[in-house]
């Protein structure tokens, strides 16, 4: 829950992200200020080609911004150096692209395993930790394949595993349901929302999909390269 008193896991200011030089220069963010808490699941909204992708590589500290201020769980993002950077977001971080980014030469479990490992993790203890995971996503059975071998929606589960495994504490997913059928959408939509409740975790999670818009607890908007609207949505059985 996210009383004001709390500080903000994700505290965005001011940020600008333009693209190209001279004549063909857009300017995608202009000028977004948005809080993300601990203890909640924030839905990202707005048109396509919107800056949505941009704005969560910008939060992630994989892309330079412009101008503008991030701290994430009271580091200053924007102000660490490259190196610094990439391990704060290995440690703290887990990311779900929207185009899924698994490597086709390992397995399902050893894709998975791979947050693990870079965090020097043994590689028994990784696979059987990203096992674990994919199971939870609904994949026990498919651990051991190649992801040629997964349909669309399996894809997507696999690199939903791989970005929750490493527990961390701020999780970014850019459109994470868009491979997966209502069933499999609703249900990674409910281990999301267990992560986004957890009072030392938070979720952001990027959509256009309304038939999970009930597991945020609030949306953002963007429009027109600003968060134009945040409200809070009314959840199923409350008041
Ligand atoms: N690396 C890049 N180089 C140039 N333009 C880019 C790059 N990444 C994104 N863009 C442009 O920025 C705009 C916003 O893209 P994106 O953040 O992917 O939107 P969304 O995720 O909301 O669909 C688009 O016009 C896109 O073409
Ligand atoms: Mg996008």
């Amino acid at each position: 829950m996210n009383d004001d008193s709390q500080p903000a896991a994700v505290r965005a200011r001011g940020i600008v992200k333009s693209f190209g030089t001279g004549d063909t220069q857009i300017t995608v963010l202009k000028g977004i200020d948005l809080d993300i808490y601990l203890g909640e699941l924030l839905l990202l909204v707005g048109e396509s080609g919107g800056g949505k992708t941009t704005l969560l590589s910008a939060i992630a500290g994989i892309l330079d911004i412009n101008e503008g201020n991030i701290d994430v769980l009271g580091v200053p993002l924007s102000a660490l150096p490259a190196n610094k950077r990439t391990r704060f977001r290995g440690q703290t971080m887990g990311f779900i692209y929207q185009q899924f980014n698994l490597l086709p030469a390992l397995t399902a479990a050893e894709n998975v395993a791979v947050p693990l490992l870079i965090q020097n993790i043994g590689r028994s203890e990784a696979l059987r930790r990203a096992r674990g995971m994919l199971n939870r996503v609904g994949l026990p059975d498919r651990t051991e394949f190649l992801p040629k071998n997964l349909s669309g929606g399996q894809q997507q589960r696999v690199a939903i595993a791989r970005a929750l495994v490493n527990e961390p504490r701020l999780l970014i997913c850019d459109e994470p349901t868009a491979a997966l059928d209502g069933p499999n959408g609703q249900k990674i939509m409910e281990l999301l929302r267990e992560v986004g409740r957890s009072p030392d975790r938070c979720v952001i999670v990027v959509t256009h999909d309304s038939r999970i818009f009930h597991f945020g607890d609030r949306m953002a908007s963007l429009t027109d390269g600003r968060i134009t609207n945040i409200e809070r949505i009314q959840q199923e059985g409350t008041a």
